[in-house]
């Protein structure tokens, strides 16, 4: 179930999704208090290349404004439908405590940082609970109703999304799988990861509009697609 509204352009432009479990919303310039916790612990950024700028308030601001100035930006922070009891240290942090001394926890961000490209970050304690499949079940049926489909010829089309994700990381890869996202091909030495070592294979996946053809699988065959934004951009001109 999702709630809608519309853009300036026009266009339906989802604010919230439910879930069972969670509610995703949109992400907004106030959240890097939330996010600070996700993108600063140690186990939820193994696997991405950019971390030390994000261990303070400042460098999650400046992540989140880099993010919010893309024009193909669609990504929602993750808070659990259930509050939490606020504890001492949850007040001295911060949190938005209610009237009932409860909080809703923000748990991970998921979404697309540049259409058609699709990421995703759980705090380290969250994982394994299939928070992260629901999330991602819910955001890719509500994302064709975003994304416009290329038959419409409107900009910013596309029908099929991707993911790259290093090929050692079981959770992300087994989580696409069970989100209907299917392997096309392994980037050799495609990213750089100096925390493992430095260059790194990725397993680039896509999953297609339900419906379509797979028109998208001969450009995931080269590493062309990781330059998306030019593209969303050119359309968009
Ligand atoms: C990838 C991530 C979102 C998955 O979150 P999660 O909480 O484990 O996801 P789920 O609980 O929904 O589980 C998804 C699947 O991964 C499996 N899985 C989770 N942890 C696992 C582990 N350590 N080893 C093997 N499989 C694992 C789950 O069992 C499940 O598959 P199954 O239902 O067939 O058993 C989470 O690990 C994460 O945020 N990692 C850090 C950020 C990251 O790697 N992002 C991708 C960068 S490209």
């Amino acid at each position: 179930m999702s709630s809608d509204s519309m853009s300036p352009a026009g266009k339906q432009f989802t604010q919230v999704i439910y879930t069972e479990r969670l509610i995703l919303r949109r992400l907004c310039a106030t959240d890097a208090e939330y996010l600070l916790p996700i993108l600063s612990n140690p186990d939820s950024m193994q696997w991405l290349n950019d971390t030390v700028r994000r261990r303070t308030i400042q460098g999650t601001q400046e992540w989140i404004d880099e993010r919010l100035a893309r024009p193909g930006l669609d990504t929602f922070l993750v808070e659990l439908l259930s509050t939490t009891q606020a504890t001492t240290t949850d007040h001295q942090a911060g949190k938005d405590v209610n009237q009932e001394g409860s909080f809703r926890e923000v748990i991970g961000v998921i979404g697309s940082p540049d259409i058609p490209r699709i990421g995703y970050i759980f705090h380290a304690k969250y994982f394994g609970k299939g928070y992260a499949t629901e999330a991602l079940k819910a955001y890719m049926n509500s994302y064709w109703n975003r994304v416009p489909p290329v038959s419409s010829g409107e900009s910013g089309s596309f029908d099929f999304a991707c993911a790259a994700t290093d090929v050692d990381n079981t959770p992300s890869r087994r989580l696409l799988e069970k989100c209907g996202f299917s392997l096309q091909r392994i980037g050799k030495e495609s990213y750089d990861n100096p925390s493992k070592g430095g260059l790194r294979d990725d397993a680039v996946y896509a999953i297609f509009r339900p419906g379509t053809h797979e028109d998208g699988a001969s450009l995931l065959a080269t590493d062309e697609w990781k330059d998306m934004s030019v593209r969303v951009t050119t359309r968009t001109g």
